[in-house]
């Protein structure tokens, strides 16, 4: 076998004249009259090869002209300036290899597709081949360059973490069964029979206990497995970088990951990324409805409920008379909120604002009462400015108060949503979002290189009410702690009888948001056995319940528990920013589909009877695939 001595990305003006061999894929083949030029691919990139019926055997010009994409082969020949002209495009443009000796090492069979990235995106195969056939969709220039990305983000982490003292230790896959918020993947034990362990939804517990046991500082990139409906930024099986400290208090871990966040993006990104702006959570839902908040755009939300309360408008009236004596962020107070959309006149057409009605019906809401806001005209007001649409009389009486608190000017439109404080927030939240997509707010989806608008979001409530079950939940887990300065508000709260108390304890918990997707998240955790009981009860465990889910836990704390805190980064969402990847698919070597499906293995697929013996199961479905 011809043994290669350089990449197919290597070669330059200075190799001129040497011998050389290369091996890879055919990438593209032309033939003109007697010379035939084939690019030769790897994962380094493309060169040139020139088959010279001068200089070539008659055999060798005919092995040459049999060879078609995707075929394995190796070369050797001398390189030289191209002929014909340079291609500025690759890194190899200026120069061709004049093949001398070809041996053809596989010859493939006639591709589903070709792993060509094409001009534009459009260009490629549709997503199940390219699934199906991985391999092939892999040795596309883009794919290795992600996977290459991918690499580097592994290499520094690991240094920077390393750097700063943290020990990488790995925890279990086969764990237990706890609830800790998503669908668990289970898997049956052979050794006793009706016994299951669960996938980790992460190591959280591990590395708490790791702390417990005198790690001080644990990283792990690890794997965490979610039964969740896949999205475009979600996988069931997805990647973590995975941390934990000791002896440490909400600022120290914050400005270690800002660190992180500082290095990892000089190393990939070279840009230089400003200390990172802190939003508490009531701030951000109030002015973007969303815990979340993309900052790359304005359209926030204005609470307008005390302007709303003078009108005679049915819908306004019926949300305020919701709660009004709660205090301001009781999630069933009745509000009204409003979005202005400068240049909504004309960019909103009545058919999009009617589609919005539909949009946050979803979300529970009742419809968008809009106004269209246009100058002059009867009854303008002195600033010049009249309302427009089916509710504007209703708004008369108030116009100029609106037009002050919403810094109106001609050719808006206003959005509004009367409701609980719960639904309006969200609906705004989403629909703000929806209409900055509409009118072109967003950079184009998949666009790399920035803007990159981070931000902490602090200071979240520990728990909030499920609205479908009316339980707690924990906001973040059942492990983050109250905010130091609200311990002792929750070891005093009565669990049975004061909701607003509970609603408005602030939790010591803390997420990083990239342009509106949560990047990583965390917290300062319980290390005192009593509260962690307590909020289990909350959760609504029995004592009995929590003992045997998390009993390891509760004795570990009850042994030395040293304060502790920690955070986890969504690795395949850095990566998907880094590259400007619209799908976390595009980010993983092998993902699954929206249906949780790899295409390639047919994974998952039906096991035989004897395998459902001995794991003492019943198959009552027919194996699919
Ligand atoms: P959390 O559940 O917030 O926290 O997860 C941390 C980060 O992981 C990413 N992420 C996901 N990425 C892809 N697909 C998914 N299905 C998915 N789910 C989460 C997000 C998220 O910010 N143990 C805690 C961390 C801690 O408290 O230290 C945890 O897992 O980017």
């Amino acid at each position: 076998m011809i043994k290669r001595t350089h990449t197919c990305g290597e070669l330059r003006e200075s190799h001129i004249s040497q011998t050389v061999a290369l091996s890879g894929w055919v990438n593209a083949y032309r033939g003109y009259g007697g010379l035939t030029f084939i690019d030769i691919r790897d994962r380094y990139g493309l060169t040139q090869l020139v088959f010279d019926k001068e200089d070539c055997s008659a055999e060798l010009m005919e092995l040459a002209s049999r060879l078609r994409n995707e075929d394995v082969i190796a070369v050797r020949g001398v390189v030289r300036l191209r002929a014909g002209a340079p291609n500025p495009k690759l890194p190899t443009g200026q120069v061709e290899v004049v093949v001398r000796e070809l041996e053809l090492i596989n010859k493939t069979d006639n591709p589903p597709f070709l792993p060509d990235d094409g001009p534009a995106a459009e260009n490629l195969a549709n997503e199940e081949l390219r699934l199906k056939h991985r391999y092939i969709d892999l040795r596309r220039p883009r794919m290795q360059h992600i996977l290459g990305i991918r690499h580097k983000v592994y290499q520094t982490t690991r240094r920077y973490f390393d750097e700063n003292g943290f020990l990488e230790v790995e925890t279990p896959i086969l764990y237990k069964s706890t609830p800790e918020g998503a669908r668990e993947f289970v898997v049956p034990c052979r050794n006793v029979p009706g016994s299951f362990y669960a996938l980790p939804q992460s190591p959280q517990l591990f590395k708490q206990i790791l702390m417990i046991s005198g790690c001080d500082r644990y990283m792990q990139i690890c794997r965490c497995f979610r039964d969740e409906d896949p999205r475009n930024d979600r996988q069931a099986e997805f990647t973590q970088i995975d941390l934990e400290m000791a002896f440490v208090q909400r600022e120290d871990i914050m400005s270690m990951m800002e660190g992180f966040i500082r290095r990892l993006w000089k190393d990939i990104a070279n840009t230089d990324i400003p200390p990172i702006t802190r939003i508490g959570y009531r701030e951000a839902m109030e002015r973007y409805g969303i815990d979340r908040p993309d900052t790359r755009y304005g359209l926030e939300i204005t609470d307008i409920s005390e302007i709303a309360r003078k009108t005679d408008f049915r819908v306004f009236q019926d949300a305020l008379a919701q709660h009004p004596d709660a205090r301001p962020y009781f999630s069933k107070k009745g509000v009204v909120k409003a979005i202005r959309v400068p240049g909504g006149a004309e960019k909103l057409t009545r058919k999009i604002t009617d589609g919005y009605s539909e949009f946050v019906k979803t979300f529970g809401a009742g419809g968008v009462p809009t106004v269209k806001v246009v100058s002059g005209g009867a009854g303008a007001s002195p600033a010049g400015l009249a309302f427009e649409t089916g509710i504007a009389k209703f708004l008369e009486p108030v116009k100029a108060e609106l037009v002050a608190a919403l810094g109106l000017e001609p050719g808006d439109t206003v959005l509004f949503a009367a409701d609980t404080y719960a639904v309006a927030t969200k609906a705004l939240g989403e629909l703000r979002q929806k209409v900055a997509r509409d009118i072109g707010l967003l950079p184009k989806p998949g666009c790399e290189g920035g803007p990159w608008n981070f931000l902490w979001v602090v200071d979240f409530p520990m728990f909030e009410r499920n609205k479908d079950s009316g339980k707690w939940v924990a906001l973040h887990h059942p492990f983050t702690a109250p905010r130091e300065d609200q311990q002792d508000a929750f070891v005093a709260a009565d669990l049975s009888s004061d909701d607003e108390t509970i609603e408005s304890i602030v939790s010591a918990g803390y997420d990083i948001v990239l342009n509106g997707q949560e990047i990583a998240g965390g917290s300062v955790r319980i290390h005192n056995r009593d509260v962690q009981a307590k909020v289990f009860q909350l959760l609504g465990m029995t004592p009995e319940q929590a003992r045997e889910k998390f009993s390891f836990l509760l004795e570990a704390l009850s042994y030395g528990a040293p304060p502790h805190a920690g955070i986890a980064f969504g690795l395949d969402r850095l990566i998907m920013n880094f590259v400007g990847a619209e799908s976390i698919r595009d980010v993983i070597a092998f993902p699954k589909t929206m249906i949780g499906q790899d295409l390639m293995t047919r994974a998952p697929s039906g096991v035989t009877e004897a395998q459902l013996k001995e794991l003492h199961l019943v198959s009552t479905a027919a194996p699919q695939g």
